[in-house]
């Protein structure tokens, strides 16, 4: 098979670093894909927004399948524009139509759909410019923490937590008023706080079945102890010492069934990857949000993981078969560690060259934001840089073997965190 892969981060390269042990591979493909992905296939320099580019690409290199890793190219309806346009018929497609991305594209839309299926979330109401005064009354009626929310995707950042009423205020006129998230922030969900640790599970669905894939944890906040801004993901670990059949029970029967029915009922038709994040309030799950793609950094913690031949997976998702696949997971953890650029989530060097050691057997080192330069040398292309993922019996294990590998990757300007899995250790 050949296969065209869109996105260029760490979760694409984890991605096809799984494809390229298929047996039924014949050519990667990544659009636009990172300085990692160019050691296990072809990247092709073409945005993935750029739908025509892509139709004709696959067109003229036979692809038999296309995996789109980000959300912005589903939302804006690549899978619908392909279906429509591609003249290759027979294209097999990983991700939902436009329509199934709105899991994710709207806030709101997730909301309405979790509240009509019975699925476990924190109540909410959704306010717009016209109608801000309820949504201060409404504010005063409720205790802090305030959760305010942008309806749209806003890249992790359109979520605001606030413990002080007049500053819930104020942000709620910013982001119905002043545009403080742009469009994204036109409609304002406002959602009871709900207190407990976090859980990403994810699912590959073909509309009708799906296979559960390991959960994961990930740490969001830049700083140790969960502080400081909130950035893409500073690293992840699976499994999760908590997400035990008891718990990862109650996910199936009350989330992730009722979900699969739910879209059915609605008449969309999905195919892809569902991401369920998790909050777990003392034993009991609730969604926070649904995304409609694997997780960064979890996917580099998750892939490793799973021990079936990918393209089979995705094959029987694309032919609606996936009631036939059963999963091998293995038993081993896997942790991972986002070195970044210092300075990110905010202003960041680029450009600085990356050397490393030889990872051992058991190591993997994905990058995220690198490529070569004009003199074929590896560089940093973004705030998160490269992982270092390493196999463990444990979770202290796989940390323990992923903090030595970060000692081993070298370029100026390096920061991560130190404390990953701490708070799961002393949860025990
Ligand atoms: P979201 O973009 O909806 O995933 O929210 C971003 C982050 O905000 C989540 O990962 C949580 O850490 C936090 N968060 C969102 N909603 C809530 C909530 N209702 N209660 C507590 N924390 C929340
Ligand atoms: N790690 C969270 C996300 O991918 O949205």
């Amino acid at each position: 098979m050949n296969i065209l892969l869109i996105g260029s981060g760490g979760r694409e390269h984890a991605i096809a670093y799984k494809i390229a042990q298929s047996k039924h591979l014949d050519k990667l493909y990544i659009a636009p894909g990172n300085g990692g992905t160019a050691s296990l296939g072809t990247n092709v320099d073409i945005s993935v927004s750029d739908f025509p580019a892509i139709s004709d690409f696959i067109v003229s290199n036979s692809i038999d399948m296309l995996v789109v890793g980000p959300e912005v190219p589903l939302a804006d309806g690549i899978v619908d524009y392909l279906k429509d346009n591609c003249k290759n018929k027979s294209l097999k497609i990983i991700g939902p139509t436009a329509a199934g991305a709105t899991i994710e594209s709207s806030k709101e839309f997730a909301k309405r759909f979790m509240n009509a299926h019975g699925i476990p979330t924190a109540k909410h109401k959704a306010f717009s410019a016209n109608n801000i005064d309820e949504g201060y009354r409404f504010l005063e009626s409720i205790k802090p923490p305030y959760v305010l929310k942008a309806d749209g995707l806003a890249a992790g950042k359109g979520v605001l937590i606030l413990n002080d009423l007049e500053e819930a205020k104020t942000q709620l006129h910013e982001m119905l008023c002043n545009n403080k998230f742009g469009t994204s922030g036109a409609t304002v969900i406002i959602e009871d706080f709900l207190k407990g640790i976090e859980l990403s599970v994810f699912i590959l669905t073909d509309g009708c079945h799906y296979v559960l894939l390991p959960e994961a944890k990930d740490y969001k906040r830049i700083g140790e102890h969960d502080t400081g801004l909130n950035t893409g993901g500073m690293g992840s670990i699976s499994p999760v010492p908590f997400a035990d059949k008891t718990f990862m029970d109650k996910v199936e029967n009350r989330i992730i069934k009722p979900t699969i029915n739910g879209l059915i009922d609605e008449g969309i038709k999905y195919v892809g990857f569902i991401f369920f994040g998790l909050i777990n309030c003392g034993g009991d799950p609730y969604v926070i949000e649904y995304n409609c793609r694997m997780g960064d950094p979890e996917t580099e913690s998750v892939f490793p993981r799973i021990n079936n031949d990918i393209l089979e997976l995705f094959s029987a998702a694309a032919d609606k078969r996936l009631d036939e696949m059963t999963m091998d997971i293995s038993p081993d953890s896997v942790a991972t560690v986002m070195l970044v650029s210092k300075g990110y989530p905010e202003k960041y060097p680029k450009g600085m060259p990356i050397s490393f050691d030889n990872p051992d057997k058991d190591d993997i080192i994905f990058h995220a934001g690198t490529k070569y330069d004009a003199d074929n040398h590896l560089v940093a292309n973004g705030g998160r840089v490269i992982t270092a993922t390493a196999r463990g019996h444990n979770m202290t294990e796989a940390f323990g073997n992923a903090y030595k590998l970060a000692d081993k990757i070298y370029f100026d300007n390096k920061y991560f965190r130190k404390d990953l899995g701490t708070d799961l250790t002393n949860l025990k």
